[in-house]
């Protein structure tokens, strides 16, 4: 049995109890359509704009205090402008986006990699652009900011990497993911840049499972939360997802294990992430996870690990830069979360199939073109 095996089958005898799962009210329904709408103001943005297909509505029993809305925006991963404008011009369009929520966000969650390679020139572009909202903004980090000063310049532009705040009934938290990394470049003696490189690769087997929590922050998060009810609503914001989907890609969180400890006693716990670039849901424990969007470019699905409550999106078109891509809006009101994914480039359909048939079926595996033609 794999090393990945095994992990999986621990994790799902740990977590998996029969009968546990994450609010016994839950609901969720799944719909798709087209949401019709124009940003209020200029003609020329609203005709850009006018179609925003919702996708993947997921409502979740919850119990805040008055109905209120928040947007999630993740990984732009911009480059300076001299060198690619298409990420800079998507993550333009999803602030206007979220600038244009009618009722407003109350605040915007953005969830990390807001820059490629953590220069201070990407950073302090994505606070610049990010300006366009109006509303409170936080934030939590991704690898992609940290790794080329430690998050000294990220620190210094957005504050602390975990946080706290009470919003109208719901704790919200914001948990750093990234920034515990097994310390491999002092004694490779990389250069900033060499370690920067190294984090930014989307192949865990060079950086090693950076991806965790840590014995410090967990103790803080359990302080935290001790003063919470335990069937009072909590949203857990992180960049990694807090299960094990697909560690080579770092798509979990090492401890997984000690977050779900802290957790356990709580019953209403939704965890928010980005870092998969997919859409993506599960319930562990008794925790849900929605894995959000990034405007950037999507990342496929992994080859094993994909979550069975998750309803995978159908691959993306690679001609539009615009599909497979967006950002996120979450109502709460009355007994609910209403989560929609403002993917752009779908004009209609989202979810038409079961899963993604790679997932479900062998590939057929066929010789590369090039083989054919230089068979030695
Ligand atoms: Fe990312
Ligand atoms: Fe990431």
């Amino acid at each position: 049995m794999s090393e990945l095996d095994r992990e999986r089958r621990e994790m799902a005898a740990k977590l998996q109890r029969p009968g546990v799962r994450p609010d016994p009210s839950l609901r969720i329904t799944r719909r798709t359509f087209i949401h019709r709408s124009c940003l209020l103001g200029a003609a020329t943005v609203a005709e850009t704009f006018a179609w925003w297909p919702l996708l993947n509505t997921i409502d979740v029993a919850y119990a805040a205090e008055e109905p209120f809305k928040f947007a999630w925006i993740s990984d732009t991963h911009l480059y300076p402008r001299s060198l690619n404008t298409r990420f800079v011009d998507k993550t333009i369009r999803a602030a206007k986006e979220v600038q244009a929520m009618n009722p407003p966000a109350d605040f915007l969650i953005f969830g990390g990699d807001i820059a490629q390679l953590g220069k201070i020139e990407e950073l302090e572009l994505g606070a610049e652009l990010l300006k366009e909202v109006k509303a409170r903004q936080v934030f939590i980090p991704g690898e992609h900011d940290w790794y080329l000063d430690m998050g000294k310049k990220w620190g210094q532009l957005f504050g602390e990497p975990h946080w706290t705040f009470d919003h109208k009934g719901v704790r919200f938290i914001g948990l750093d993911t990234v920034s515990r990394a097994p310390d491999y470049w002092t004694v490779k003696n990389m250069s900033p840049e060499e370690r920067m490189g190294h984090m930014a690769t989307l192949d865990g087997s060079v950086a090693g499972p950076w991806a965790g929590v840590g014995r410090d922050q967990l103790d803080w998060l359990s302080k935290t939360l001790s003063s919470w009810d335990k069937s009072r609503p909590v949203v857990i914001f992180s960049h990694n997802p807090l299960y094990e989907y697909y560690p080579p890609w770092n798509f979990w969180v090492r401890d997984w294990r000690e977050v779900n400890d802290v957790l356990r006693p709580y019953a209403n716990v939704t965890n928010i992430h980005g870092h998969v670039h997919q859409v993506l849901y599960n319930e562990i424990g008794t925790m849900r996870s929605i894995g959000m969007l990034a405007t950037s470019w999507p990342w496929p699905y992994a080859p094993e690990g994909v979550p069975k409550l998750t309803k995978p999106m159908i691959r993306v078109d690679p001609g539009d830069i615009y599909d497979g891509v967006g950002w996120g809006n979450i109502s709460m009101r009355n007994d609910r979360i209403e989560h929609e994914y403002i993917m752009w480039g779908r004009k209609e359909v989202f979810v038409q199939s079961g899963p993604d048939s790679s997932l479900s079926q062998p590939e057929i595996l066929r010789s590369r073109i090039a083989d054919k033609i230089y068979p030695y």
